[in-house]
């Protein structure tokens, strides 16, 4: 059967597996565009349908710069995915402290040089999507409410930075983006934000807070790697418990 709506989760470093997903199977999708970064896992979080990605690979094998965007985003429409919760770790500019969850409400593409459209106007058909809002507010909200439930602190807002990598950034480009107005500061949020508006795909992003971006606070003279690993851990942790609220939210129970 197919159910009339299926929660997707995109996991990125430190989530590259969803121990709260009960997997029933797993699908090597391929796409016009290429392959996905691994093989999608279907199964039940909290009774409702449900379907996991991997962004780097299940390995954390795929850079950022390398993640076939496009190929992730089209194998979850096309498996049926109505909501997309995409999970990141991130850098904190301003407002926010290592550990904190945080659901950004804007962001700023910095990236370049990535396959960022599904409308290479080709075929005479090119096509300008709405992107005033990146996240879609219903699927904000209903994270929100899920947190509140969970009794899981959820900052509401934040405006993400979208950097190439992998190198972390200089204590001036932090600066400047601090200037323009972004908040937080991660590798992998866009082209994926627009690609899945593209597809008409609700999107929002929880993001976990793993360090001080550089030349802020403990990332003053430099980011440590030894302390951003036991953050990814302990926030990936509540990040799977806000996820088992997030479900019911989203889709109907499945079907026994
Ligand atoms: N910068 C860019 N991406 C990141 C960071 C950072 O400081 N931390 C986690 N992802």
């Amino acid at each position: 059967h197919k159910a009339s709506s299926m929660l997707a989760i995109i996991g990125g470093s430190g989530l590259t597996n969803l121990s709260t997903l009960a997997v029933a199977h797993r699908e090597v999708v391929r796409t016009p565009y290429g392959d996905p970064s691994s093989a999608l896992l279907f199964g039940e979080i909290a009774g409702r349908e449900a379907v996991f990605l991997a962004r780097h690979g299940h390995g954390h094998t795929v850079a950022p710069h390398r993640v076939n965007y496009r190929a992730n985003l089209w194998a979850l429409k096309e498996k049926g995915a109505t909501a997309i919760v995409a999970v990141a770790s991130v850098g904190g500019i301003r407002d926010c402290l290592p550990g904190d969850l945080v659901l950004p409400h804007q962001l700023i593409d910095y990236t370049s040089g990535r396959d960022q459209t599904f409308f290479e106007g080709g075929e005479g058909n090119v096509v300008h999507v709405d992107f005033t809002h990146p996240y879609a507010d219903d699927l904000r909200e209903r994270c929100l409410a899920a947190a509140r439930a969970a009794g899981i602190p959820l900052r509401d807002g934040g405006v993400y930075g979208a950097v190439n990598g992998p190198r972390l950034e200089t204590a001036a480009e932090i600066d400047r983006m601090d200037r323009d107005g972004a908040t937080l500061v991660g590798m992998t949020g866009m082209p994926e934000a627009s690609l899945a508006r593209e597809l008409g795909v609700p999107y929002a992003s929880i993001c976990v807070v793993v360090n001080h971006a550089a030349g802020r606070g403990s990332s003053a003279s430099e980011i440590s790697m030894e302390g951003i690993s036991q953050v990814l851990e302990s926030g990936m942790d509540r990040v799977r418990r806000l996820l088992d609220h997030i479900a019911p939210l989203l889709a109907p129970e499945a079907a026994p």
